[in-house]
């Protein structure tokens, strides 16, 4: 009979779907932010240098992250590909997430030392030259575009009350280490780093 008086009552279902449906949520997500797996970085992570936080910020800009995923799955198809599987501890100072699901071209979490800095300019610069089948866009502006280094230090700042281990003083000296670069530097930079923040997984390839 009580179920019948749910069932007949619009208003009642809804509610009762919304709270049965936030507790679910809840239950799955809160644990997430108290977990030590989740919340631990990884023995011997280090943050991004200036330069490195530059180009994974051109590398957002230019929406590569709409068709790169930086996620390993744990199944063998992929870690054979790709490398050791991600894990969340690999990414707690990464604000935002570059995870993704999309993948239009392969999963860059580790293409760090895969190809060599002179394959990434020229693949950047036309993707055709070195992968004749390649569907990716070319990205020859970033050749030309120079860092100002205006930002780097703010980011850093930002990026410290976020809990990413970045010091005053690193800070005051980043805008040195980047100014007067070309864009195509920290995206390289910012690439060969990608998987290599720390050497507890050994990189395939
Ligand atoms: C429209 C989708 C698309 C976008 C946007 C895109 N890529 Fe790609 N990317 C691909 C495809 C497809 C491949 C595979 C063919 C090739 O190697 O060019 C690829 C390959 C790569 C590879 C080689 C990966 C490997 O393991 O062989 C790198 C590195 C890469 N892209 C970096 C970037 C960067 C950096 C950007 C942004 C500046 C970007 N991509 C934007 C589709 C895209």
């Amino acid at each position: 009979m009580k179920h019948e008086t749910i069932e007949k009552n619009i208003g009642l279902m809804i509610l009762l779907i919304i709270l049965v449906i936030s507790g679910g949520g809840l239950a799955e997500i809160v644990p997430l932010f108290f977990t030590e797996a989740t919340t631990k970085p990884i023995q011997g992570l280090r943050t991004y240098t200036p330069l490195e936080l530059e180009g994974r910020d051109i590398f957002i800009r230019e929406g590569c992250n709409v068709c790169h995923s930086q996620q390993i799955r744990p199944f063998r198809a992929e870690t054979e590909r790709y490398g050791h599987y991600s894990t969340s501890n690999e990414g707690v100072w990464e604000h935002p997430f570059l995870w993704g699901s999309k993948r239009t071209g392969p999963d860059l979490a580790r293409v760090g030392g895969r190809y060599s800095n002179d394959w990434h300019r020229a693949h950047l610069y036309n993707p055709r030259d070195v992968v004749p089948e390649s569907k990716m866009p070319a990205y020859p502006w970033l050749f030309e575009n120079k860092l100002s280094g205006e930002d780097t230090a703010a980011k850093m700042r930002v990026l410290a009350k976020l809990g990413v281990p970045y010091t005053e003083e690193e800070a005051a000296k980043a805008r040195e280490q980047v100014e007067g670069k070309a864009e195509i530097d920290a995206v390289v930079s910012y690439l060969q780093a990608l998987g290599k923040t720390h050497s507890q997984y050994t990189n395939k390839r």
